[in-house]
């Protein structure tokens, strides 16, 4: 099929959200719509539909979601608010749709949406079939992820999405599209995400599916791509020649607090950050030089790198997995009450559903055979810190061995470059200098590119730019089916055994995590970057 190419600004269109009583929604999306609306990038003809369960008028709705919209005039916030519109009612029944149509067709009228071609189509065909008549929607399923794939179906039993067949419609630009953003968790396990693409694929084209990871709107996720292939300096260095190990940190100094029972003590982090995040992390430092900047080329380069891993054998995950869960802190002021993950509302504790998760993992290929890859992810940890460090190897003669530090038992320092994805964002080398003075002495400085401050900016919530990349029709910074199988093939050994459950280790809220970490890293002689509140800027 002939790929429509992106646009270069975000189109018009219904943002139809299921879930939209959520926290996502309130915390997340709409701020960052909001944010967006007074920087004056969305497009002016765009809207929100948000759908659920509760009964609730637009006012009332728009009302919910003040508080959390964060910072911005009241009048801004209103001419914000008319874009905001609530219809309640299931999802996951048939009944609602006749009447969902018909309030996407009313506010396409409303806020002025079709294009002229769109109106034309409309007026020749009319009442052909359900999306005739419609504006641009872009569906954003937010609901737990046992209703994902029977809104999916109910979406395609509906008949609205016509998608599929607009790249071969004479004139694509005359008919509506219509996409949808589909959160993580993409199923529990390989099967079952195997499982719900196959139901998105039956009602859309994969062109049209938007499989969203936040991270991958990062600014220093993204900035990954820029370093190492707008620069010359790094790619020759990239390689198991000159890269000992690779270390990828997802840290939260948070709980789990609310979400224990409904949904975390289900996931763990395995499933919650190792399988999606981080291994979508690791594949961006990981992958070849893509052909270009876009959705293929880059999609290509990942699925190569993820299939590339190698997959535990059973017998082999107690060797390369740590997985622990943090006890209580005793501060009552703190998310959880100062509770131990076991004692939140809604845990069963002989679940051992481990809120600290640490991998092992090799890559089989030429670049990397040999490098170990590191990750981890845990919450209440000592800091919130999420970064990718690359250690580098030593320099294979020291000819400063008779000076100091060396002199005095000392080894040269590896060489790392940190990339510190948040919160400080910024780019760290630590390499070795000359201390200043009349001694010839050595020691280890650290460089560092603080983002902000060199482009005197903040970065962005992630989740408003990737709307506007659907709405542009910009898959670059979203997943491919092929790669969130490859993700779950990479963890499915760690969630068929029993391991976790055997070997869960407790660790203090707080720390970094329990010390079989540090054991899985003592045993091939490398340590965690733990950085202390002076390497912080
Ligand atoms: C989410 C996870 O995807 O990412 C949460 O479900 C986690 O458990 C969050 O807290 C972390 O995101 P960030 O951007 O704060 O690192």
């Amino acid at each position: 099929m002939t790929p429509q190419m992106p646009k270069s600004e975000a189109e018009p269109c219904v943002l139809v959200i299921f879930g939209a009583s959520g926290d996502l929604v309130s915390r997340k999306l709409i701020p960052s719509l909001f944010a967006l609306h007074q920087q004056g990038r969305l497009p002016d003809r765009l809207c929100v539909l948000g759908v659920s369960r509760t009964e609730m008028s637009d006012q009332e709705f728009r009302d919910s979601l003040r508080e959390k919209a964060g910072p911005g005039h009241e009048e801004v916030w209103a001419q914000f608010a008319r874009r905001i519109h609530y219809l309640p009612g299931s999802a996951t029944e048939a009944e609602l749709y006749p009447v969902l149509i018909q309030r996407i067709c009313e506010l396409g009228r409303e806020h002025d949406m079709l294009t002229e071609q769109q109106s034309r189509i409309a007026e020749q065909t009319k009442g052909s079939s359900p999306w005739v008549g419609m504006p641009n929607v872009l569906f954003y399923l937010s609901v737990a992820p046992t209703l994902v794939k029977p809104i999916i179906h109910q979406i395609g039993a509906s008949g609205m999405v016509y998608e599929g067949k607009r790249w071969c419609a004479i004139d694509a630009e005359a008919v509506p599209w219509q996409r949808i953003i589909v959160e993580k968790p993409i199923g529990t396990d390989l099967a079952s995400a195997q499982d719900l693409n196959r139901e998105l694929g039956r009602v859309f084209e994969e062109e049209a599916i938007y499989r969203i990871d936040h991270y991958l709107g990062k600014e220093l996720v993204q900035n990954l791509l820029v370093m190492r292939f707008a620069n010359i300096m790094f790619e020759p260095i990239w390689n198991n020649q000159y890269v000992d190990h690779v270390q990828v940190t997802a840290a939260e100094s948070v709980g789990v607090g609310r979400r224990a029972g409904n949904f975390y003590d289900k996931a763990g982090a395995t499933r919650d950050m190792l399988q999606s995040h981080l291994l979508q992390v690791l594949a961006l430092v990981a992958m070849e030089p893509p052909s270009d900047y876009n959705a293929d080329a880059i999609r290509r380069e990942k699925v190569k790198v993820i299939d590339a891993v190698r997959i535990m054998e059973p017998g082999e995950v107690a060797e390369h997995t740590v997985f622990g869960r943090y006890t209580a802190s005793g501060n009552s002021e703190d998310d959880d009450g100062g509770l131990g993950y076991t004692e939140l509302e809604g845990v069963d504790p002989d679940r051992c559903t481990e809120t600290f998760a640490a991998m092992r993992v090799h890559i089989d290929n030429w670049r990397w055979s040999g490098v170990p890859f590191y990750m981890r992810s845990g919450k209440k940890m000592a800091r919130k810190l999420t970064e990718v460090h690359i250690q580098f190897k030593r320099p294979p003669a020291n000819l400063f061995k008779h000076f100091e530090p060396f002199a005095s038992g000392k080894e040269l320092v590896n060489n790392r470059l940190i990339i510190n994805i948040a919160p400080d964002e910024g780019i760290g080398f630590r390499f070795e200098a000359k201390v200043p003075g009349p001694k010839f002495a050595m020691g280890s400085v650290k460089a560092d590119m603080d983002y902000c401050y060199v482009f005197n900016a903040q970065p962005v919530e992630a989740y408003g730019p990737l709307l506007l990349d659907a709405m542009r029709g910009d898959k670059t910074l979203f997943k491919h089916r092929d790669e969130v199988e490859g993700t779950w093939r990479i963890v499915e050994p760690v969630l068929r055994s029993d391991l976790p459950k055997k070997l869960i280790e407790d660790y203090p809220a707080g720390s970094w995590g329990p010390p079989g970490a540090d054991a899985l890293l003592a045993a091939d002689n490398r340590i965690w970057h733990n950085p202390e509140a002076s390497d912080i800027r």
